[in-house]
């Protein structure tokens, strides 16, 4: 994703929205490819560390083809989910998706910025957002939306891709980016830079220490980060302060 300093927040939002519509059609296919199938262990994870909801809702956001939604009506048989995405063409996959598996009851998913959630305050009992807040401009209010929208009790877990603690998986990681994910990524989705953008924005993305001061920042309590598939993801969890 090129970006210049005069790039106001909207212009980047815009080029990113643009970005993620046009890798639609094969997004699913790269996350199971590119991962080696671990993207679903990371997004079943993330849906266990808020869960279980039993009854009422669950909010994913930056949801995309939805597959977190979609764990999360899995492991959560009792819950209705909500999930938003700034990517109308990633919702319509979403909502194919949603559909195919019977679940649109359940399921609702809508287009819509994740810096300004379209719903009430404290109305969620669980929220969850994976590989999402890294693409917003403005982390810090994406983090503020969570909470506000959160019940005082409720949990978050945000998943996002970090660099590796081990120089031996930083070497392997960085070889991997470079020599499959990003020609690989460029051949299947047809995008010139999209999966160059991918290592790119994790490279510049802060360490869990950052994401956790953020996350302290915006008023979660009981942050706590996990490292999974050797530091290859933290999922950062945090709640909402019940007194
Ligand atoms: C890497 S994808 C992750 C999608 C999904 N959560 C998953 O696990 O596959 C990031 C998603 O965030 C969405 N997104 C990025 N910035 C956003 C923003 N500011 N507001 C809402 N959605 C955003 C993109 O459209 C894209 O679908």
């Amino acid at each position: 994703m090129p970006t210049h300093n005069s790039d106001t927040a909207a212009e980047q939002r815009a080029a990113i929205e643009r970005m993620f519509s046009a890798i639609v059609p094969r997004y699913d296919l790269l996350n199971r490819v590119l991962s080696a199938g671990r993207d679903r262990a990371w997004r079943r994870a993330a849906v266990r560390a808020v869960g279980p909801v039993r009854a009422g809702w669950l909010l994913d956001v930056c949801t995309g083809t939805a597959d977190v939604a979609l764990e999360a009506a899995r492991q959560c048989p009792g819950a209705r989910i909500a999930g938003v995405d700034f990517s109308g063409p990633m919702i319509a996959a979403g909502r194919a998706k949603v559909a195919a598996a019977g679940l649109p009851a359940r399921i609702r998913l809508q287009v819509s910025a994740a810096e300004a959630l379209p719903f009430a305050d404290n109305i969620f009992d669980a929220a969850t957002m994976a590989f999402g807040l890294r693409n917003l401009p403005d982390r810090r209010q994406g983090l503020r939306e969570v909470l506000r929208v959160l019940r005082p009790g409720g949990r978050a877990a945000i998943l996002e891709f970090t660099t590796p603690p081990s120089p031996v998986v930083l070497g392997l990681y960085r070889w991997y980016s470079r020599r499959v994910l990003s020609p690989l990524g460029r051949l299947v989705s047809g995008h010139r830079f999209a999966y160059d953008y991918l290592p790119a924005s994790v490279a510049d993305f802060p360490p869990p220490a950052g994401v956790t001061a953020w996350m302290e920042e915006a008023g979660f309590t009981d942050v706590s980060c996990r490292l999974l598939t050797c530091g290859i993801v933290a999922m950062h969890v945090g709640a909402k302060r019940s007194d």
